[in-house]
């Protein structure tokens, strides 16, 4: 959008409400974009300059200082490389930080998160973490899922803002350390999900077997394994491991044939080992007969 359309919204009071976004790499650029294609008001900010000019062509405002910037909007985003790089860039303005709120959506722990709030308070600042499941192109769709954790107060009057960046917006609670720790269980799903795909598809690619054609069976199959993960859950909450599908000691067979066949074919077996691992203590411990979801206990 470009300025003067801006200033016509503005002047019709369409403007969305002022934001900053301080970080404009790749993932503090797309958010800035979608937040000056919103119409609110955007003020950025960049250590590197050159990064913000393509935004100040669509619209946003580039603040001369990260001072400024900080001062342009009660509402404060940013997006640097890693939180040791939010606590110091920040701590130079530290004065200037009092009554904002500090959205936080740079990757850190959940110590890391949970110590941000007090870091925020004792500056004046209110503090709202959020972890970002998803890449700078999806950045404002529908599919972009953001968690926030942290003051509820500011997360309902920045709602709208932030409802922007993505359409699976959500607030996990007051505890924001959440947010951090839900982004790295989820990302396991998906480096485990990566390297079993990878390992199926080298094993069958030593009968010469395309990535590509074998690539379809698994992503089938894929909904008939995540089909299975609700019925284990409850068991998990509930406690109670009844197999209503394959027991332990029917699944161990199979499970030791990933395990020849991957050493047979020269694959590495590291991680069907440490599957057959797993289920092989759980039926020494006298749980042949569970479901899968039993092997949760060998994990804690
Ligand atoms: N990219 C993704 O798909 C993705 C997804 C989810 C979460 N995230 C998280 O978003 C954050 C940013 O990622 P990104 O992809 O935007 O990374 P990036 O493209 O490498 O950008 C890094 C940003 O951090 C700034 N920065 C680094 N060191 C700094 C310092 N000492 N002082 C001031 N600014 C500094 C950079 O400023 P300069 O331009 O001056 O170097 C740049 O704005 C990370 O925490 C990342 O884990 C990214």
């Amino acid at each position: 959008m470009s300025q003067a359309v801006r200033a016509e919204r503005a002047s019709e009071g369409r403007e969305g409400a002022p934001v900053t976004v301080i970080g404009l790499g790749l993932m503090g650029s797309a958010l800035a974009r979608a937040l000056v294609r919103s119409g609110a008001a955007t003020t950025v900010w960049n250590r590197t300059p050159g990064k913000a000019d393509d935004l100040a062509g669509e619209g946003a405002q580039v603040a001369a200082s990260l001072a400024a910037a900080v001062a342009a909007s009660p509402l404060l985003i940013v997006c640097v490389r890693d939180n040791d790089t939010v606590r110091e860039l920040l701590e130079p303005v530290r004065e200037t930080l009092a009554g904002k709120v500090l959205v936080n959506l740079t990757s850190l722990s959940s110590a890391e998160a949970r110590e941000m709030v007090g870091w925020a308070a004792e500056r004046g600042a209110t503090y709202l973490d959020g972890a970002i499941m998803m890449t700078p192109p999806g950045i404002g769709t529908p599919e972009a899922v953001i968690f926030y954790g942290g003051s509820a107060e500011a997360f309902e009057e920045h709602a709208a803002t932030l409802r922007v960046l993505g359409g699976g917006t959500e607030f996990l609670g007051t505890d924001a350390g959440i947010p951090s720790l839900y982004d790295v269980a989820l990302l396991g799903v998906m480096w485990g999900t990566f390297n079993s795909f990878l390992h199926a598809t080298a094993l069958v690619g030593t009968e010469n077997i395309p990535a590509v054609e074998f690539v379809p069976y698994i992503t089938n199959w894929l909904g008939a394994v995540t089909s299975f993960m609700p019925t284990y859950a409850a068991q998990i909450d509930r406690r109670e491991f009844r197999a209503v599908d394959a027991t332990l000691e029917t699944q161990l067979p199979p499970i030791r044939h990933l395990v020849a066949e991957s050493r047979v074919r020269g694959i590495d077996a590291t991680t069907p080992e440490y599957i057959q691992r797993l289920v092989e203590a759980a039926v020494a411990k006298g749980h042949a007969l569970d479901s899968y979801g039993r092997i949760i206990d060998e994990l804690r």
